[in-house]
């Protein structure tokens, strides 16, 4: 009798030679390609099922929400999308990139010049002006100090900020914060934006001008979203919402 875990083993191993071969349907025109992932958590005693047999796709240019209760698998499922955790089995493709097989370089690799995130609480770093905060990827990313400042520059007329430039994230509102963070999430000209609750600590007036933003730049700049949130007033302002429970899609609604 082969134990539980030996067999979960095969079946991942099978599943990863099997995206390797690339036997999965890939849809040419998607951003986001995710076939039947699983994450499993083995905290010893239990074994937590966070992804159970997930697939789902975004396409090009879309703006997609997801909700779902906590714990449902949301964080999970942006993690694995993001490049920021293997999953236990399935396949996940960016751009047409297999990013559930990478090493970590590789991964680090393709969120500095392929992904912007932006997260509930900012992120950002407290000793850095909103400038330098902005700038920061771009020199992980080892672009040229003239292009840098264009970009830093581009970004902040684009969320309002030109004028904060100089200020350090403590003499920011919570609705400016968020706005460097997603300049920021944006100076590397991202494939994918990934937010998780963007809008979580914020007051309906501003979560809504953070949404606002959102969507302008899905529609000027055909930026693909993927953005969790908690609160359905900002779900629906997407082009499609998808519903998780214990790790798996439920229902899809497009408006
Ligand atoms: N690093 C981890 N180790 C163990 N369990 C985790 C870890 N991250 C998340 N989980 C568990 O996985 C489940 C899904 O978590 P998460 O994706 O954060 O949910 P959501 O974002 O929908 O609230 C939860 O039961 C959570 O406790
Ligand atoms: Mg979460």
């Amino acid at each position: 009798m082969k134990s539980k875990k030996k067999r979960e083993l095969e079946k991942a191993k099978i599943l990863k030679i099997l995206a390797d071969k690339n036997d999965y349907q890939l849809d040419p025109n998607a951003m986001i390609n995710v076939f039947d992932i699983t994450k499993v958590y083995d905290l010893g005693e239990v074994e937590v099922r966070a992804l159970d047999g997930l697939s789902m796709k975004v396409q090009k240019g879309e703006f997609v929400s997801v909700m779902g209760p906590s714990g449902s698998g949301k964080t999970t499922l942006l993690n694995m999308i993001g490049a920021l955790d293997n999953p236990t089995s399935g396949a996940v493709y960016v751009n047409g990139i297999n990013v559930a097989n990478m090493d970590d370089e590789e991964q680090t690799n393709l969120r500095l010049r392929n992904l912007g995130f932006i997260f509930q609480f900012y992120n950002l770093v407290p000793v850095l002006t909103t400038f330098e905060n902005v700038e920061l990827p771009l020199i992980f990313a080892e672009v040229p100090e003239d292009e840098r400042i264009r970009r830093v520059e581009k970004y902040l007329t684009l969320v309002g900020l030109e004028d904060r430039k100089d200020h350090l994230p403590a003499e920011l509102s919570g609705g400016e914060q968020q706005r460097v963070a997603i300049a920021r999430s944006l100076s590397n000209s991202p494939a994918l934006l990934i937010a998780d609750e963007p809008t979580g600590e914020l007051d309906t007036k501003k979560d809504m001008e953070i949404i606002t933003l959102l969507q302008e730049l899905n529609k000027d700049l055909n930026q693909t979203i993927l953005m969790v949130t908690h609160d359905p007033a900002v779900g629906k302002l997407a082009d499609r919402l998808l519903k998780m429970r214990d790790g798996r899609i439920i229902d899809e609604i497009k408006f």
